[in-house]
């Protein structure tokens, strides 16, 4: 026999929360076992997992789990997941508050519908409310199919959120499994880009419709893998071995910048002293001006225990980008690399330069740069690719910089290199050189070509004429003292004194204050 409730049969409390629980739990398996058990198989971790390695033990405040989507298109009306495709949230790390979204490729693909993008959106309006990062992990297939243009709208919803936050917050993306079509360009609007070897591929069209358009064969991972990104467009700016590894270096990047433009970068004194000297700097530049050496080893001798976060490692190599601490203070580093192309500026390292100075700027992050450059990279394929417009990129960027800025000149300064790199003239406040320096109009070599064309022509032996006006040019000119003269350099400085000088004019720079004139925007040339 069945018993009928009564009217005034209500339910109890602890009912109650058996039924909120019972939504918890429901929300919690996603797509259910068989998928989870699939992208396990796979190597990867699920949504929830991934968050847990993200954020310190316990932190994670979860919002929107009983979101679905409300179409009923396709026999969706009856998969309607609680939670939809994305988790998000608030966690910490290291203590501090981060705003989260974790795409669940258990459910649709991880497919962004109008409920996902809503929740994403959600998150990254409390972002920009409490000033705190957002960390989008990506893992879809793209916009809701099913859903059609609602899913498009979606996607710009997002899109102008994270142009809006860009520079106010910082914006991390990491990409763990596909990302194809127009949901690239949200994690190339963030700050940094994260990907996971073998797992993740990105791009605009996949290889099918390379295909059909252009007849090239080529794989999803030579098309967009994570070394693609990571070397050849430089959309990546690290590459990671697995989920696990990613998650952790995108919390060892947190560690080095503020939550927000308001706020400074977060200290974190070592045991490295601010006054230590190390006298092997001082036998690290070969004595043959024309021979290479690495530049990551002068960072590493200066920074706080050797710990240099480099970004960017794959891409334009002949300029170095990461960041690092003096005497617990974080600093962005960029530094010519002279055991890459001789360290010449050319487009790919001109604009990754400039998009690295551009977020220090923007996070009150100081910059110190290390210059050893011999001038920009001649050639048509450099002219007719930009190299004027690109090459202006790092201009501006260091010349609209505010921030703290420091520039140690170890050897070539040629060129209008030279005045590029953070020199005095573009409101670099510390201009240090070692002896080593060569501050000049252009390398001995081509100055003594021209400047003593004639005499060289005339002479008896010209190549003995050539090196010998060759020296004379060096001896004048390819030093840092007419620099010093012009008080264009603060100081020469012995090599093993470069971490306690940097040291100290961060300390004294820590009082800063430029402003730049109040206009809408500047008109970078992009
Ligand atoms: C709805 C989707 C989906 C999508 C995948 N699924 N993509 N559902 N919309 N976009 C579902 C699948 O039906 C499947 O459901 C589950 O997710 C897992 O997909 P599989 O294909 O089984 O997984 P896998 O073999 O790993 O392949 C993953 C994939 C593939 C490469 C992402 O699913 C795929 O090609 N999807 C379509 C990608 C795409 O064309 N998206 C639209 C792009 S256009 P079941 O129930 O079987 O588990 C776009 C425009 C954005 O995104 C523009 C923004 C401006």
């Amino acid at each position: 026999m069945v018993t009928k409730k009564k009217a005034d049969d209500w339910p109890s409390m602890e009912e109650k929360i058996a039924q909120l629980r019972q939504l918890q739990a429901e929300a919690l398996k996603g797509g259910g076992e068989k998928r989870i058990e699939k992208m396990h198989e796979q190597g990867k971790l699920i949504a929830r997992e991934r968050i847990q390695v993200l954020v310190d033990e316990g932190t994670f405040e979860e919002i929107d789990i009983l979101v679905r989507h409300h179409t009923k298109d396709f026999g969706l009306d009856k998969q309607r997941y609680l939670g939809d495709s994305v988790v998000v949230g608030l966690g910490k790390i290291d203590g501090r508050t981060v705003c989260i979204f974790s795409q669940d490729f258990t459910v649709f693909g991880g497919s962004l519908s109008a409920a996902h993008a809503q929740k994403v959106c959600k998150i990254m309006d409390m972002a920009m409310k409490i000033g705190a990062p957002v960390i989008g992990l990506n893992d879809s297939g793209g916009a809701r199919i099913q859903e059609g243009v609602v899913s498009l709208g979606a996607y710009a919803d997002i899109f102008l959120r994270n142009t809006l936050a860009s520079g106010v917050v910082p914006q991390i993306s990491a990409i763990m499994g596909p990302c194809a079509g127009g949901a690239v360009y949200s994690p190339a609007i963030s700050d940094f880009t994260f990907m996971v070897k073998d797992k993740s591929y990105m791009f605009v069209t996949g290889p099918s419709v390379v295909k059909t358009v252009t007849h090239e064969e080529v794989s999803f991972e030579e098309l967009g893998g994570a070394m693609t990104h990571a070397s050849k467009s430089g959309v990546s700016h690290f590459v990671t071995d697995n989920d696990v590894d990613c998650l952790r270096k995108i919390r060892k990047l947190i560690s080095y910048v503020p939550l927000n433009n308001a706020e400074e970068p977060p200290f974190a004194p070592g045991k490295d002293k601010p006054d230590r000297m190390d006298e092997t700097l001082k036998s690290i530049i070969p004595a043959n001006p024309q021979k290479p050496y690495d530049v990551k080893e002068v960072i590493k001798k200066v920074v706080d225990e050797g710990d240099f976060f480099e970004v960017h490692e794959h891409y334009a190599q002949n300029i170095v980008v990461g960041f690092a601490r003096f005497n617990g203070f974080s600093v962005g580093i960029v530094a010519n690399q002279p055991a890459v192309l001789a360290g010449v500026l050319d487009i790919d390292s001109s604009t990754k330069g400039a998009r690295f100075v551009r977020f220090c700027d923007a996070f009150n992050i100081p910059i110190v740069t290390f210059v050893d450059v011999p001038g920009f990279l001649p050639g048509t394929a450099q002219e007719w690719g930009g190299i004027i417009r690109h090459g202006a990129k790092l201009l501006y960027a260091f010349c609209e910089a505010t921030v703290p800025k420091i520039t140690v000149i170890l050897r070539k300064a040629y060129g209008g290199a030279y005045d590029v790199m953070s020199s005095k003239h573009i409101r670099g406040d510390f201009n240090f050189a070692w002896p080593s320096a060569e501050i000049a109009v252009m390398g001995p070599k081509g100055a003594a070509e021209i400047i003593f064309k004639k005499e060289i022509s005339q002479a008896d032996d010209p190549e003995a004429a050539l090196a010998e006006k060759e020296a004379e040019y060096r001896e004048k000119f390819a030093n840092p003292y007419l620099a010093a003269e012009y008080g264009y350099i603060d100081e020469v400085i012995e090599p093993q004194t470069t971490r306690p000088k940097i040291c100290r004019a961060l300390e004294i720079l820590r009082t800063k204050v430029d402003k730049n004139p109040p206009k809408k925007h500047g008109n970078i040339p992009l």
